[in-house]
């Protein structure tokens, strides 16, 4: 579906962003991991997050659905059911990276993980390395893509550093630590999204987190009395840019989930001189149950471009697009830095960011580890092609609203995989 998104005039209103994607996608595995029945208050329904209730129904769990609401009886750590067709995990790079962590615990069952065209280009080798060192069994295309074959064993506890800061792949062996023989570390070179380790402290498990280390003990059972999904800070940030950039704006976006390591874009749109207030979480070693909430009130103004430095990547990963199209309207330049894990998103982020907006009159290239961008003040605007990712099919729309000439976004029925409901959410600030 393509679909075109004129210059606006002023977004003005007040409304909430959909629940959000990474911690929909736990609640629902957690909740087939664990002994008693979970309820999840405003799980996302969303294209990504209805093939992880597919993918836990086929395994074994029972999850009634009512309305935002879930409830689910799961199957239990280590009692997951044998499935002989391949799980279709859709586009879904979050349970393609997850649900392998619980599945390798399943002594003598073996599954195979496949989905659409573009999570067959997504890499699993960096899941496969360190739950083979556990003890499973796996097989994939090439040694690197899907389909995934696991075959679960008895699992041994590992320390194991990461090369990449990649919250799915801690998230996965955290998953299978679960069910290991004892007390599984992790080490990422930068922190990333901690949503696993919060539910799983609130699940009773052991869990510590020491600098960029993170300790898991072995467990029975999981037993997580409820969840309730906050608004998702990755799709609010396409709310947010938009506020920031179209002239006269003025928003109020309730309920967005404000966990430290997600507020990375909205900390860089403050750095670029942004009007972005809300109640952020500040940054703390201890680990904590909770996943904070904030209104945020957005308004239009003046930009100043900016420079993101490897670390604040992961806090920021879905979002650097966006960082993109600000700095196309800043005064100087942006420069987003060790941002490589954009080649091997939904689509290669970094070719689709600087080929798209160049296409809509930026002057923005691909540099080795990330993107530049020189500021000209605006975008005249054009055709955005949005490669089957949903976050450069709302980059596209809102870079329209920003532009003088208005964008045509090539695909825009990507959207639906996160944030379902954007356009009229976009329609609604608008009118
Ligand atoms: C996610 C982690 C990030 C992010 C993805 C969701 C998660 O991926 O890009 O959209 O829910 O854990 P990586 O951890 O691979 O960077």
């Amino acid at each position: 579906m393509n679909m075109r998104f004129e210059p606006a005039q002023g977004l003005s209103g007040e409304l909430r962003a959909p629940a959000d994607k990474s911690i929909s996608h736990r609640a629902a595995l957690l909740g087939a991991m664990a002994s008693e029945p979970v309820r999840v208050e405003h799980y996302l329904h969303a294209a990504d997050t209805a093939s992880t209730l597919a993918a836990v129904r086929a395994l074994g769990a029972l999850v009634e659905v009512h309305g935002d609401e879930l409830v689910i009886r799961g199957c239990g750590l280590r009692e997951a059911h044998e499935h002989e067709d391949p799980i279709d995990v859709g586009n879904a790079g979050t349970l393609l990276r997850l649900l392998p962590g619980w599945l390798a615990a399943q002594e003598g069952r073996s599954f195979t993980l496949d989905g659409d065209e573009s999570i067959r280009r997504r890499p699993v080798d960096r899941i496969v390395e360190p739950l083979r060192q556990m003890g499973a069994e796996l097989q994939s295309r090439d040694d690197r893509f899907p389909p995934l074959q696991v075959h679960g064993a008895r699992l041994r506890a590992i320390s194991y550093e990461l090369e990449v800061a990649s919250a799915q792949v801690k998230s996965c062996i955290l998953l299978a630590a679960l069910a290991a023989d004892g007390a599984t570390t992790v080490g990422e070179p930068a922190r990333s999204r901690d949503h696993t380790e919060r539910m799983l402290l609130r699940a009773g498990v052991s869990i510590h987190r020491h600098g960029r280390h993170v300790t898991v003990v072995n467990t029975d059972e999981l037993l997580l009395d409820g969840v309730s999904v906050p608004g998702d800070p990755s799709s609010a940030a396409f709310l947010v840019a938009a506020g920031v950039l179209v002239p006269g704006s003025r928003l109020l976006i309730g309920d967005v989930g404000v966990n430290w390591t997600r507020t990375g874009f909205l900390r860089i749109v403050r750095r670029m001189q942004g009007i972005v207030l809300g109640d952020l979480e500040d940054e703390s070693g201890e680990l904590t149950a909770h996943e904070p909430v904030s209104d945020l009130d957005v308004a239009y103004g003046a930009l100043e471009g900016t420079v993101v430095e490897a670390d604040e990547v992961p806090l920021a990963i879905d979002e650097l697009p966006l960082v993109a199209l600000l700095g196309c309207f800043a005064e100087g330049e942006t420069i987003v830095h060790g941002a490589q894990e954009l080649r091997v998103k939904e689509s290669d982020r970094i070719a689709g960011v600087v080929e798209g907006l160049r296409g809509l009159g930026a002057e923005i290239e691909a540099t080795e580890d990330g993107i530049a961008v020189r500021g000209t003040g605006g975008l005249r605007g054009g055709t955005l092609e949005a490669r089957g990712d949903h976050r450069l099919a709302m980059m596209g729309a809102v870079a329209g609203l920003a532009s003088r000439e208005g964008v045509e976004v090539m695909g825009m029925d990507a959207a639906a995989v996160s944030y379902p409901g954007f356009i009229d959410d976009l329609a609604q600030l608008s009118a």
